[in-house]
């Protein structure tokens, strides 16, 4: 039995002919927040709804807090706080009767540690969840996935269409959560999300995981766009060496290229002459991919898995 809060051995699962998930091996250590990063479509949700038994896989297994997934899947929920990418609750019940329900089926809930929630990221409960923004119904579904203070957190996509001060809301109180010793799992296809909060990440695309990294190593690959406007003239060789550094635009004193990894030999590089403006672009999913696929390996484990 592992030891692991999530471990699955070659989960797989079809559906007919379309691959959700293939040969997934995970392992998300206790305590940890581990986040799934992958485009639309990766298969996410689908590795979700595995690991709490909402589907069954084609082949391979999971292990959940130390039990199988398929034969454990009502205890599993029980110690697991669960919110769906889909997230819809009853709408004509307030937030407080909501709760209220749920608190009655579930038998565990701590009613203090729920009002300090509510508190801590200011859900008002007592309006109908219907008449809720996006946002604030969101919340309500994060609240009832940690009102019985589980074990382990498994989340998919928690801050989708949340403004930033509703995600950095959610994000300390993940990190809060994480600090009492809950397991954090949630999936994202935003990178900067994944690198704020967790600690390592599980990278998939087209239903295989490409590398499961640390968040530091996933910083240390990733390639940035970057423009930098000088006030001079600067001469067109001087950035093209640079290690790191690709595709280099010069023109009208502005340099454009592309970095990979640290930005500090660009960075001196330009201080060398006079800077107006620095601007960079957060790396796009698709060039996190790139920064794997430069990588001979990866393509040939994506091509062999995909035949
Ligand atoms: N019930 C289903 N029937 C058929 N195909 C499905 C079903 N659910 C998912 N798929 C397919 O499985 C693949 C993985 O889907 P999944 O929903 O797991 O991806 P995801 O990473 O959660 O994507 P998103 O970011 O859009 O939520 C996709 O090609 C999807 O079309
Ligand atoms: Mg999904």
């Amino acid at each position: 039995m592992s030891r692991g809060a999530i471990s699955t051995e070659k989960l797989t699962k079809f559906y007919g002919d379309v691959r959700g998930i293939h040969d997934l091996d995970l392992e998300v250590r206790p305590g940890e927040i581990f986040g799934l990063l992958g485009p639309n479509g990766a298969g996410k949700t689908t590795t979700i709804r595995l690991l709490l038994d909402y589907i069954r896989p084609t082949s391979g297994r999971a292990t959940v807090l130390g039990m199988d997934a398929r034969r454990a899947g009502v205890e599993i929920r029980r110690h697991v706080g669960y919110l769906a990418g889909d997230f819809a609750a009853y709408d004509n019940l307030t937030g407080a009767e909501f709760f209220e329900f749920l608190a009655r089926l579930r038998s565990n809930v701590d009613r203090a540690y729920l009002n300090q929630l509510c508190e801590q990221i200011s859900f008002d409960r007592s309006r109908k969840i219907g008449t809720l923004s996006k946002g604030n119904k969101q919340k309500a579904g994060l609240l009832q996935a940690l009102m019985h203070r589980p074990r382990l957190l498994i989340l998919d996509e928690p801050t989708f269409g949340l403004d930033p001060l509703v995600q950095d809301q959610v994000h300390n109180l993940l990190r809060a959560a994480a600090s009492d010793g809950v397991t954090v799992f949630l999936s994202s296809h935003i990178l900067s999300e994944v690198e704020a909060l967790c600690e390592r990440v599980g990278i998939v695309r087209h239903g295989l995981l490409v590398a499961t990294e640390t968040v530091q190593s996933l910083k240390a690959r990733a390639v940035r766009r970057l423009t930098i406007t000088f006030s001079e003239v600067v001469p067109e060789t001087v950035f093209a060496s640079l290690p790191g550094i690709q595709n280099v635009e010069v023109s009208d004193g502005r340099v454009r290229c592309q970095v990979t990894g640290s930005l500090d030999a660009v960075v001196k590089t330009a201080a060398r002459y006079r800077v107006q403006d620095i601007v960079t672009e957060e790396p796009k999913l698709e060039d996190v991919f790139l920064g794997y696929y430069s990588d001979d390996d990866a393509v040939a484990r994506e091509v062999k898995n995909a035949g």
